[in-house]
């Protein structure tokens, strides 16, 4: 059957992927924090959501084309950041950068990634974003800011939902660490993914790049070392409340795009805005951070409300489908992020999984909007059914 056939949605590509990565690897990318109720909650709230077709208004062919924070986009969505991903699938950053620049989407690189800042802005081009988390040192964090720049960068989110050590009962279970900290169980979960484990030993370890320069054994040339000092690193510096004097300290050092990630709350919204950002996404961090946490689909009309039409909003949490992408721009988003769709397509089908998720996607969408008469983006928030 060819790939079209195969995987003609992302819940095709989703149960591909759960087959084809080890079950640490599975844990780390699908489950939430603690119960999952958070996750559940972003998808319940979004199938909630009803648009309103009008049949006699004509959408023969409705654009995607948006212009966002400056850029033109083929599509009002993109790819959210992601840590660790090469360890859910080996090389899935360069993957999925490359497949933004050719499908004309943002592509958001994680501090924690397993690719280079530097890398990653020449693979995506002017299509990279850059996902700031702020270690301790100002310093260091004032290097990654310079470093963006002098790559090229000209958009960074700084996420500011993770202001303490987070805590996910599959992944301590697992002694989730970089390198995994292998155990009878884990090595059989390798060795029953054989397609997995042969494309990491071909891949290499995944290691936190972008922070190797700041530890002690940055230089070193034994991997192990340089990988045991990273995640001590990370586990000792990393992860930084972002207060507002320190806010305005990233403020003051990025001269670009600054827009925040993880705002959930209108007041929050507004301070970030008068604290001088240049856009929101509102997001629970994909139900990863605090199982109490609200849904995005139900605050996103709130925040909108609350810092006006022209405030740049991004939302995400729970995407799967175009229809998805149409609910939360009716909602009152500009621009949508998705975060693990993008990985189920690469654990799926490789490299031609970023591609061909995102040309679905496009599709779907395209197929909402001309189901609801719907010629433009601007007018989906016409279609939304109030309740
Ligand atoms: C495996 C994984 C790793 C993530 N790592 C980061 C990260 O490094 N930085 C960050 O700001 N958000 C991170 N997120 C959250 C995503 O950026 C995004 O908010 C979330 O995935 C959206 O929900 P969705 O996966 O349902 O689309 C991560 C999410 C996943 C699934």
């Amino acid at each position: 059957m060819n790939n079209d056939k195969l995987y003609s949605c992302v819940a095709h590509m989703e149960a591909a992927a759960q087959r084809r990565i080890p079950g640490f690897a599975r844990d780390y990318l699908v489950n939430g924090i603690s119960r999952g109720v958070s996750v559940r909650k972003n998808r319940d709230s979004l199938d909630s959501v009803e648009l309103m077709p009008r049949y006699l208004q004509e959408a023969d062919r409705p654009s995607l084309r948006c212009h966002f924070l400056g850029k033109e986009y083929n599509a009002p969505f993109g790819v959210a950041p992601m840590g660790l991903s090469g360890l859910v699938w080996p090389n899935s950053e360069r993957i999925l950068a490359a497949a933004a620049k050719a499908q004309g989407i943002p592509y958001t690189l994680s501090t924690v990634a397993t690719i280079s800042l530097e890398e990653a802005r020449k693979v995506a081009g002017e299509n990279a974003w850059f996902q700031l988390y702020t270690p301790q040192e100002p310093e260091v964090r004032n290097d990654i800011l310079r470093r963006c720049q002098e790559a090229g960068y000209e958009t960074v989110m700084v996420t500011v939902d993770v202001p303490f050590k987070t805590r996910r009962d599959h992944d301590i279970r697992n002694g989730l660490s970089v390198p995994p900290r292998f155990d009878l169980r884990t090595l059989w979960q390798m060795m029953t993914h054989p397609e997995w484990a042969l494309r990491m030993l071909r891949v290499g370890v995944p290691q936190f790049v972008n922070l190797k320069p700041y530890h002690d054994a940055g230089q070193s040339s034994n991997v192990g070392r340089s990988i045991r000092e990273s995640t001590k690193y990370i586990e000792e510096r990393m992860g930084l409340h972002i207060t507002r004097e320190r806010f305005e300290e990233i403020r003051g050092q990025w001269p670009g795009k600054l827009l925040v990630k993880g705002v959930l709350d209108t007041e929050d919204a507004k301070a970030y805005m008068s604290l001088g950002a240049d856009g929101l996404i509102v997001s629970n961090h994909g139900g990863r951070q605090l199982d109490a946490a609200p849904s995005t689909v139900s605050v996103l009309p709130h925040i909108r409300a609350a810092v006006g039409a022209d405030v740049p909003l991004i939302a995400d949490g729970g995407v799967r489908t175009g229809l998805d992408i149409a609910r939360m721009l009716a909602l009152g988003a500009d621009f949508v992020l998705m975060g693990r769709p993008f990985l189920y397509a690469v654990a799926a089908m490789g490299s031609q999984g970023g591609e061909h998720v995102m040309g679905i996607l496009k599709a779907e969408l395209q197929s909402t909007m001309g189901q609801l008469g719907c010629p433009t983006l601007r007018e989906l928030p016409g279609c939304l059914v109030s309740k």
